[in-house]
Parts: C-alpha cells; structure tokens; sequence
C-alpha cells in the first residue's frame, strides 16, 4: 500500500496493512517520508502485530509525515525474518521498495549489482529493484525523475510483480507499477492510495481505479497519472467500490470466517439476482456470442483450492443439462500438459480474488489457443476477468478470512448458470425448464439459512472432535467435490490430516485406513434423488462402521434410512440433487473452523498460507 495526502501516512497505511493482512503474514514493514528528504523504515517479521509492538519502541514520533508506504508479506525468496521483510532499501537509504510477485530474472540482476559492488543485504528478488532504481535516478536521461527510473527498471523485469516505490527526495510521491500483479488507485479528497486491493483504502473512498497490464502511475495528493512502461500516457479504468467499511469488518464476530458462513445466503441471492430477465440467463460481461455458445463442443473448468472443487460440483450439471464433455482441471497443471484446446472450447476460469497466478496463466494458455474464456470472479476488475472472453461475477462481498466460504458456495451457483446459459444456447433445455432450474436457485438462500439455524450441533461435534489424529471424508455423485472440500477445509484451518474420497474408492485402498474410532464423515445423496446411489453409500457406511470407524452423517433431513449406520446425524433440509452441495458444505465449513479454534489457531490466518496466490 501507498499514501500521499494530508493525514499521518503512518495511521493510514497501518490501518489499510490491516485489512490486508490476509494477503500475507509473514512479515510487515512500513516507509514513511517526512517531506524534509529523510525516509524511516520500520520491519518485523511475524504478523502486524509485532511491527506495531516494534513501532512504539521506536517511537512512533519518528514516522511523522503524509506520505508512505507499507507491506504484508507472504515470503517467496528468503525466510520470513526481518531482513528480508518489505520495504527493501537501496544502500543509500534513500530509495524504498515494496514488491508482490516474483521477479523470475533477479538472479541475473543480483549478480549484476554484486559484480558492481554493490552489497545486498537481504535474500530476496525485490531488493534488486531498490538497488537499480536508485541508479537510475542517479545517473543518465532518467536523473531526478522516479517515474522514468521505475519505467526503465521494470521494462528489465521479468515475472509478475506490483512495485511501490519512494525516494527521499521526492517526498510528495509515490509511484506504483504493476505487471501481472493487482494494483489499485485510491482517490480521496486531497489524498492519493494505492494498494494491492481496495480494502486498503475503503475507510476513506469508493472512488477506485483499476491499472492495466504493464502500467505505472505517479500518486500524490492532487491525484494520479498513468503512463506505460514507455512512459506514453494510459488510461487507468475509474470504478466506484459497491460495497463499504462494514463488509471488511468482523461486525462482531470472532473471526471474519465465521461472519463469512453466516453471510452465505446473502452471497448466493446476490450471485443470482439479476442474472434471469425476459426468461433469459444473462451473463455479466459477454463478449462470447450466442452462437460460439452454441458451438462449444467442450468444456474445461480450470481453478485451483476450493474453487476446483466448485468446478468439480459444475461437471455434474453441466454434463447432465448441456450434454457436452466438462473436464475440471488444476490449473496449475492445465497448460504444462498440453491440453487440447480449439475454438469450439469453453475454458471456464474460477477465481475467488481473480488474480491466482496459476489460474491466471492456464486462461493466458487457453487464448493463445484460441479457446472462448469465460471467467466466475468475485473481484471487480481483476486480472483473470480482464483477459477472458466472458464474465459472470460472483457478489459474494469481500472474503477475508483466508480459508473459502462465501465465495466457494457463490462459485457453485455461478458455475450452475453458466451451465444453464450453455444449455440455453444450445437448447438442450427448453426455456420452462431454464426457468424452473434458475427459481430451484432462488431457493437456496432460504436453504442455506435454514443448514446455520442448526449448526450448535456441529459446533459442538466440533469440540469432541478435536483431538483426533485425522478425518476421512466420503461422497458420491456431488457429494465427492463436496468431501474433498471438507477434508481441504480441516487440513488447512485445523492442521489435520484429512483426506476425500469417492466413496465407491474406498474398497480399492483406502479402507485400509480405518481403524477403531477413526471420524469419518459422510456426505448422504437424497434417497429421493438417486436412490441407487443412496443405498450403495449406506452399504459403503455399513462397511466402514463394521470396521471401527466412527461415522458422522450428514443427511436429508428425513432420510431415516441412514440412522442406524450414524454415530453422529447432521440433518440438512433437502434440495434438489445438484444443489446438495450449497446445503451440505456449510456443516463441514463450521467443523472445521471449531475444530481449529477449539485447538487454538487463528481461524482467519492459518500458518503458511495467503488468500490471493500471486506466483505459480
Ligand atoms: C481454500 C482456499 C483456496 C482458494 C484457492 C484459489 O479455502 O481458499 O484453496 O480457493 O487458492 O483461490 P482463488 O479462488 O482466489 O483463485
């Protein structure tokens, strides 16, 4: 983040770090520039918290000033420990950088700076580019002015990378420069942002601005210019932000996770609202037109985490409504195994922040081969939206808590109308039955309300359950991509090992796993819905039981059938069949997320991780 206006950049930019803090938590560092050419930094490793510890040792007197800068890291190159915390220095002190992404050339570049003498202190990529700023500022066309020595650093720069950068004698402007990388402008009344997200800044403005590929702008307090890397003027895209400080509190709660769960029925009806009209499916941004729908002869679902599992929810519809061929794909592996791709592909990219690197580079690999993209965002604007062909965006409000909810069961309903968009297009479902699909929808808001009416059960399962080594967790048909959720949600919240199966699986390997009171948890199909899958999953139940295992059911309110085979019954109201997995997840998100606290981590910032993952 980066300020330039008329208040202490101190309390602004600590203020914004903290609503970012989600983005990374290793370690933190702050710059301010004190408008009479001196610049004074400030980093810890460890969270937020220890900088600001650190800050009043210091004395936070020696930060006064209007302009500044700050940082959260999530560590790529050197260990999270002070000295490779962000800002990164130049070895005159004078300029200050700090840097998302990864700069793929530094090596070359480090040993370039050390071939001239120059020391580097730290094991990362970003402190090359304080370094070679300040050279550049120092000497030749590019002497005294910033912007163009950040222009003439960054055309040498390879990898994806946002870099905000200060100089001590410039202490009236920030310049920020992003490739591949998110970067957003702030503009306030006499004040200037510029940060990762618009989190930072949505205290003081909704007016955003969102930069293009390869962009540099120059903040002050008057407000901003963007160039190229070229230095050609560019114009940056104004947007105002819909939504206001209260959605990027805990209003609350104890941590943003659980406040996030609750908001569930608020994110589906929004995903869904206004998506229906004339007795039509309407994406947001089409730019695919009916008739290359039409032509679609497959589809590739490529996303990562939680929201490959909502593309594995998607291929169930998509296949049964639209009868065309949908592989789900890690998009980290998509494009390194040469995926055939043609113009009649739809590659859907799912992206909670829009920004994920892999997912980002597997839609760069799919136009380069001519497939249609069509993006499930649910940031505004993002870099993955912005080079796809379509885009439907996920109203989900802003996800803070690092681990997927919200936006996860958004993901689902967003991906079940683009199914229905393909099945409209192609006419594999008539226009009644379009409309009865999208209004059995519309339900699941009141459904979902109804699962977290009920969730003290869980809650309290979730205290019992908190010694235990590991948890297995089962499905079938739908209830497969919702298991392996449940098992990601446990193992990254709660640090336990957990594992999905399909339950059909388990007789193949995994059974051997069970032993004398083992959790398994067990995700029902309606006995209304597929009947035969049903009684073949109670069998599976059955067999388990026999086993030693102790079983957690989680089941058709009604299904009697199961209860004798139940250790642990979760009712959930009953749905549709492709639209269980908006009903069923939501218990396996309050597990997890007790299980964690009762075992005392941080719900919100599980170790090692980051929301928004920004290198491949
Ligand atoms: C898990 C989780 C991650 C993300 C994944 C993709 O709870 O949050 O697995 O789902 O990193 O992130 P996006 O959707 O931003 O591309």
């Amino acid at each position: 983040m980066g300020y330039v206006g008329h208040r202490q950049a101190l309390d602004v930019v600590l203020g914004g770090l903290r609503r970012m803090e989600y983005r990374g938590y290793d370690s933190a560092g702050v710059a301010v520039l004190d408008g009479a050419g001196s610049l004074t930094v400030e980093r810890k490793a460890g969270r937020l918290a220890n900088l600001e510890s650190a800050l009043d040792t210091t004395g936070r007197d020696a930060f006064t000033g209007t302009a500044g800068m700050g940082h959260t890291r999530w560590a790529t190159h050197g260990a999270p420990v002070d000295r490779n915390s962000h800002p990164h220095r130049d070895s005159s002190d004078r300029v200050a950088v700090v840097h998302n992404g990864i700069i793929e050339n530094f090596a070359a570049l480090r040993a370039e700076l050390e071939a001239d003498g120059v020391e580097l202190t730290s094991d990362t990529d970003t402190e090359t580019t304080a370094h070679l700023i300040a050279r550049a500022y120092d000497e030749g066309a590019t002497k005294g002015d910033l912007a163009a020595s950040v222009r003439t650093v960054c055309r040498r720069l390879e990898g994806a990378f946002t870099l905000v950068v200060t100089h001590a004698d410039q202490p009236d402007l920030i310049v920020a420069a992003r490739r591949s990388s998110p970067l957003v402008v702030g503009v306030g009344e006499g004040e200037t942002f510029v940060a990762s997200d618009v989190a930072a800044f949505i205290e003081h403005t909704c007016e955003a601005v969102e930069l293009g590929q390869d962009q540099l702008v120059v903040i002050d307090r008057d407000g901003y210019t963007v160039t190229d890397f070229d230095g050609e003027p560019a114009q940056g895209k104004p947007f105002t932000v819909d939504w206001d400080l209260s959605a990027a509190e805990k209003g609350g709660h104890e941590y943003f996770m659980l406040k996030e769960i609750e908001e569930q029925p608020d994110a589906l009806a929004n995903t869904l609202r206004g998506h229906f009209e004339a007795g039509r499916i309407v994406l947001d941004e089409q730019r695919i037109s009916e008739q290359d729908l039409r032509d679609v002869d497959k589809v590739f679902v490529v996303a990562c985490g939680s929201a490959y599992h909502s593309g594995l929810v998607a291929k169930y519809a998509i296949e049964h409504w639209c009868r065309l061929p949908v592989e789900v794909e890690l998009a980290s592996e998509f494009r390194y195994r040469d995926p055939v791709l043609d113009r009649d592909t739809l590659v859907v990219a799912v992206s909670q922040s829009g920004e994920t690197a892999d997912t980002l580079e597997a839609v760069r690999h799919a136009r380069t081969q001519k497939a249609r993209v069509l993006a499930v965002c649910n940031t505004n604007g993002a870099q993955i939206p912005r080079e796809s062909d379509a885009v439907l965006y996920t109203h989900a409000g802003p996800e803070i808590g690092v681990a997927s909810t919200k936006a996860f069961l958004a993901q689902i309903a967003a991906n079940y109308l683009v199914g229905l968009a393909l099945a409209q297009a192609r006419g594999t479902k008539y226009p009644d039955e379009v409309a009865r699909e999208f209004s059995e929808l519309e339900a699941m808001p009141a459904a979902v309300h109804k699962v977290l009416s009920t969730v003290e059960q869980v809650r309290d399962l979730g205290r019992r359950m908190a010694d235990s080594k590991a948890v297995l967790f089962l499905g079938r048909h739908v209830g497969f991509p919702v298991a392996l959720e449940g098992a990601l949600k446990l193992k990254e919240l709660a640090y336990m090992h957990a594992e999905g199966f399909a339950a059909g699986e388990l007789k193949h390997g995994p059974i051997a796993l069970i032993e004398e009171g083992l959790p398994v948890v067990v995700v029902m199909p309606s006995p209304r819905g597929r009947a035969v899958l049903h009684a073949k999953l109670v069998s599976n139940i059955s067999e388990i039981q026999a086993r030693g295992a102790r079983t957690i059911v989680i089941a058709e309110e009604g299904d009697d059938t199961v209860r004798p085979f139940a250790d642990e019954l979760v009712e959930v109201p009953a749905v549709p069949t492709l639209l269980q997995p908006l009903v069923s997840t939501v218990p396996l998100q309050v597990l997890a997320a007790e299980i964690a606290r009762t075992r005392g981590y941080d719900v919100d910032k599980p170790r090692n991780l980051a929301k928004s993952v920004t290198v491949e």
